[in-house]
């Protein structure tokens, strides 16, 4: 059997690209911020090299900003049913910038200081997203169960209590959990009863494996649809978040009357090459897409069976989606922590679970969207670099804190 394309790219081409993800850590391997090894599809290059050849350097053309709205809607419609008009997509430069626009204008309206609730461990940039809008954070972390991360319903209706607006990342940064339909409409009647909003972060969407289905949030139930906000976006399936171009979904009139009037300086933050790309993306891509998806799902599975045997005392269950792996290695004492061991000992770059908040100690987040040949020396490291110290079990009574 041949080998698989990306399993022949190699560490040293990695590095030679100069991208973020293999350039920060000089020496390391790179598992540590949300960016792919595998290049895009190549209806994106194309797109985004044409945008330049015709000199497309100046203000968003009409033209580029309703083919990405057009091509956004029937991605929605053709991935996920979900059916909305092209005019309620509307451009902005990144997810981050959607989660900013959606604490100033679309929080609960008769609470406008409402805090920001996080279902923990959360993607590390929106721990703090509240302070710097002066509003307070709730965090409520997540429950592990034996079939999986559960919400502590309970402590999410006290986080929710007077109104508040919640982050719901689906499929969820880090633990690759998707949420199920019953889920989204047990959120949807908290959110209901108490007058809270919520802010869809679906940039993951396109990448779950089977078994999973993803459900967006606002397609649950009307009352869903009328008190969301979604931000989508081709840039971590296809890999170009570098290309500035997300997209903000309005699903209620009042919302489009209030970014009416809004929404214009946002708007004007998504990039020419980035509005090409992202349709180019929506409408030529899937072939590619799908291949890279099928490549994760056996990563994330290899996975598996590589950490049971170099990193045993790990625990690991595959995500539903993502390419992120949130690796339990609280029964090992890794000082200064978990990350910083692994960069020092492995020279492998990974996340720090304790970024994520509540919840995130004594876990590491790995990026698994890499070569097989090199996912498999990343473990190979890390079992030898826990091998090599002279680290103790952490239920050892002398180092338990
Ligand atoms: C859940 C989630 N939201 C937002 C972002 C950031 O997206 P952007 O670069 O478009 O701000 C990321 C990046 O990894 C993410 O994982």
């Amino acid at each position: 059997m041949s080998a698989h394309p990306f399993d022949l790219l190699t560490v040293d081409q990695l590095r030679q690209t100069g991208s973020l993800k293999w350039s920060e850590y000089r020496g390391s391997l790179g598992a540590w911020v949300a960016e792919m090894d595998f290049g895009t599809a190549p209806g994106v290059i194309a797109a985004a090299q044409e945008t330049l050849a015709n000199g497309l350097i100046g203000y968003a053309p009409t033209r580029l900003v309703h083919d990405m709205q057009q091509a956004t809607a029937a991605w929605l419609d053709n991935r996920f049913v979900w059916k909305v008009d092209p005019e309620q997509v509307r451009p902005l430069n990144s997810v981050a910038s959607a989660l900013d626009a959606a604490i100033m204008h679309f929080s609960p309206r008769y609470r406008p200081d409402a805090p920001l609730v996080l279902l923990t461990p959360a993607y590390m940039p929106f721990i703090s997203t509240a302070s710097r809008f002066g509003r307070d954070s709730i965090q409520v972390a997540m429950v592990p169960t034996p079939t999986g991360w559960e919400i502590d319903w309970s402590a999410l209706e006290r986080a929710l209590a007077g109104g508040a607006l919640l982050v719901l990342v689906n499929p969820h940064n880090p633990l690759g959990k998707v949420y199920t339909r019953e889920e989204l409409l047990g959120i949807a009647a908290l959110v209901e009863a108490t007058g809270s909003r919520v802010f869809a972060d679906e940039v993951h969407a396109p990448l779950v494996f089977d078994g999973a289905t993803h459900i967006p949030y606002a397609t649950v139930s009307d009352a869903a649809a009328a008190h969301s906000i979604t931000a989508v976006a081709a840039t971590k399936a296809f890999n170009l978040p570098g290309l500035k171009c997300a997209q903000l979904v309005l699903t209620n009139d009042v919302d489009r009357m209030v970014w009416a009037r809004v929404g214009d300086v946002p708007e004007h933050g998504a990039a020419n090459v980035g509005l090409a790309a992202t349709t180019a993306a929506y409408r030529t891509g899937t072939g590619w897409l799908d291949s890279v998806i099928s490549y994760l799902d056996e990563s994330r599975m290899l996975l598996a069976g590589i950490i049971s045997e170099h990193l045993p005392q790990v625990r690991y269950t595959p995500p539903q989606g993502t390419y992120l792996a949130w690796l339990d290695v609280s029964r090992l004492v890794l000082e200064p922590g978990p990350a910083q061991f692994f960069l020092k000992e492995a020279q492998v770059a990974l996340i720090n679970g304790s970024a994520c908040g509540s919840g995130g100690r004594g876990f590491v987040r790995l990026n698994f969207a890499t070569p097989h040949p090199v996912l498999g020396g990343m473990i190979h490291r890390m079992g030898a670099a826990v091998d090599g110290c002279d680290n103790k079990d952490a239920t050892d009574p002398e180092f338990a804190q």
